[in-house]
């Protein structure tokens, strides 16, 4: 028997590096060796696993063993440990192979068990919700002090949160700023010498609710983000963090080197009334936090009502891919349009955010306006449009929706995604081919064209938008990419002409497998995937030209002969 039963962890899929990657969260009961493999027997493997809290030894005087579970009342719980707690040491009858009796021999178990590239693990800013304990023998030395949070009236006036209301009642025993940098040498130093490659460091905003005779919050934070992001350099290989509650300005503008913050409010799966608003909050948020760090979009469930919706937001954002599937519970439909079957995602360039068009309306309340998101891969732009009417209401916001279903009508537009030209070059027609992702269709645009649809509450759809470009012999051609993934585009990595006195043609090279899709306006004498003569159909309506990538490489050189 193990005892990791409790132990939350997320997975996470990467691409080529840590930022490029779908991402897991799961309640994971790892004895069962049935749900074990559960995302990679479905071809979606994950390859970043991120545990979250219950790794942390921590005392709870609040909720005591074997009592009705209080709510909220893990935000009173405080770290007596830097080190892994009791689940980890082996009980004196367990079997020697099943049992890992250290983080460390943990982290080389699931490495080995799952392929995973990387393994981080989660911790407070303070250590814990509630800080560290002041009169722990391993904790006494960091001289914590409890303090009672006071979340600031414009804070308030715009969301209550459980988190920081429990912790306003419990405290934070707040970590002397003396000794911070000490703390994290020691913990990072500690989790490195067990393998673990990097943290996601939550409940950053703590210190501006606690700054009053500390310095205040501005200097308090920079005091506190110095000594982690320092520990954080020193300690793991790479910029290994992710921020996590760090939105507060003193968090952002005292973060030098931290890479990746979350962009909002947490996924909650539960309550169908957040769903719309986590896409819209984080694409707005991600106006300004975009020119400053990878914005982070949390977790999703494959299988859940509104996981389309989350998929294509995340597919489009720019960012890593995160599921917190319940093992066995996925929907591999969904899976597979964001994740390749090499663990890697088809990541676009830029933080997605909202379109010039959609910046001053209320995408979620007002009854009328869709939300449309843009976003540029290497030879190809994307716009994901989405229906976030009618199914939610901004926290603390006096007008109550009705939570009808609500039928909207709206375009998109190539003129929606910004920095086009970008990628269009000197050979441009002036027009794009459109391929919709849920039809499976191919149009031809003129830069201000635009197409209309009409999408009801909670629905999205997705469009790669590819200049047409002339080429030798009156070609005219856009790749389109791998047309079974949300961004299809992400795929292609680069185009050009290629001429011989015998023959021309298209190269395109890129990553993945599945089908491609261009648009090509003539028919090409042969097509050839890494050296081989592959079958294809252009349908003559459209200019649609298809074929087939198989999974035998992950990157691939296609070469058409006009
Ligand atoms: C974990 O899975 C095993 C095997 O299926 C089962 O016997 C055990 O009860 C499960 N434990 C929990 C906590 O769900
Ligand atoms: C409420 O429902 C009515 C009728 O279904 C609709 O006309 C109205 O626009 C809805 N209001 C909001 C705020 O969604
Ligand atoms: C939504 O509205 C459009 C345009 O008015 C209409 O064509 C479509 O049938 C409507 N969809 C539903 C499900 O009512």
């Amino acid at each position: 028997m193990i005892h990791f039963s409790f132990v939350l962890l997320k997975l996470v899929v990467p691409i080529s590096n840590a930022k490029s990657t779908l991402i897991a969260t799961m309640l994971s009961n790892l004895t069962d060796l049935s749900v074990r493999f559960s995302l990679s027997e479905g071809g979606t493997p994950a390859r970043f696993l991120i545990i979250d809290d219950g790794w942390q030894d921590v005392g709870n005087e609040f909720q005591k063993e074997g009592e009705p579970l209080i709510e909220g009342s893990q935000f009173g719980g405080r770290l007596l440990s830097i080190k892994v707690n009791s689940k980890f040491h082996k009980k004196g009858n367990e079997p020697l192979n099943e049992a890992p009796s250290n983080l460390k021999d943990f982290v080389s178990w699931i490495r080995m068990e799952f392929g995973l590239k990387y393994v981080y693990v989660w911790h407070a800013l303070m250590g814990y919700w509630g800080g560290v304990q002041p009169d722990a023998p391993e904790t006494k030395k960091y001289k914590s002090n409890i303090r009672y949070p006071v979340q600031s009236p414009g804070v308030l006036a715009n969301m209550r949160d459980i988190s920081m209301d429990c912790m306003e009642k419990y405290g934070v025993c707040t970590i002397d700023p003396a000794k911070v940098s000490e703390f994290y040498d020691d913990l990072h130093g500690y989790l490195v010498s067990q393998d673990v490659d990097g943290v996601k460091v939550d409940v950053q905003n703590i210190l501006e609710t606690i700054a009053t005779g500390l310095g205040g919050r501005v200097l308090l934070t920079r005091h506190f983000q110095e000594a982690l992001e320092k520990s954080i350099a020193k300690n793991f290989r790479d910029n290994s963090i992710i921020c996590c509650m760090g939105q507060s300005t003193d968090s952002i503008y005292h973060s030098k080197r931290s890479a990746i913050t979350r962009a909002s409010d947490d996924y909650w799966p539960k309550d169908p009334t957040k769903q719309s608003l986590h896409i819209a909050a984080v694409a707005f948020n991600s106006i300004f936090l975009g020119e400053v760090v990878v914005p982070d979009w949390d977790m999703f469930y494959s299988k859940h009502h509104a996981a389309e919706f989350h998929a294509v937001a995340r597919a489009i954002g720019g960012c890593g891919v995160y599921v917190s599937d319940k093992p066995a519970h996925h929907d591999f439909t969904i899976l597979k349009r964001l994740v390749l079957p090499d663990g890697s995602v088809l990541r676009a360039k830029y933080p997605g955010r909202p379109s010039r068009d959609c910046l001053f309306n209320d995408p979620v309340m007002d009854g009328k306006s869709l939300l449309k998101i843009w976003n540029l891969n290497e030879c190809s732009g994307v716009i994901g449009i989405f229906n976030c009417q009618g199914t939610g209401t901004w926290p603390c916001s006096d007008t109550i929706q009705n939570n009808s279903n609500v039928n909207l009508s709206g375009h998109i537009s190539p003129k929606d995604i910004e920095y086009f030209e970008e990628i269009c070059g000197d050979s441009w027609t002036g027009d794009c081919a459109i391929f919709w992702f849920k039809t499976g269709s191919m149009s031809r645009l003129p830069i201000e064209g635009k197409i209309s649809l009409s999408l009801e509450s909670l629905q999205c759809n997705v469009f790669t938008v590819s200049p047409i470009k002339l080429y030798d012999q009156g070609v005219q051609f856009a790749p389109i990419g791998l047309i079974d993934m949300y961004n299809s585009g992400g795929a292609v990595k680069a185009v050009e002409s290629f001429s011989s006195p015998s023959t021309s043609g298209i190269k395109i090279s890129g990553k993945g497998c599945g089908r491609f899709g261009a648009y090509s306006n003539r028919r090409p004498t042969r097509c050839i995937v890494n050296g081989e003569d592959k079958t294809f159909e252009l349908s003559e309506g459209d200019n649609f030209l298809t074929f087939s990538i198989p999974a035998v490489t992950t990157s691939w050189d296609i070469a058409l002969h006009f």
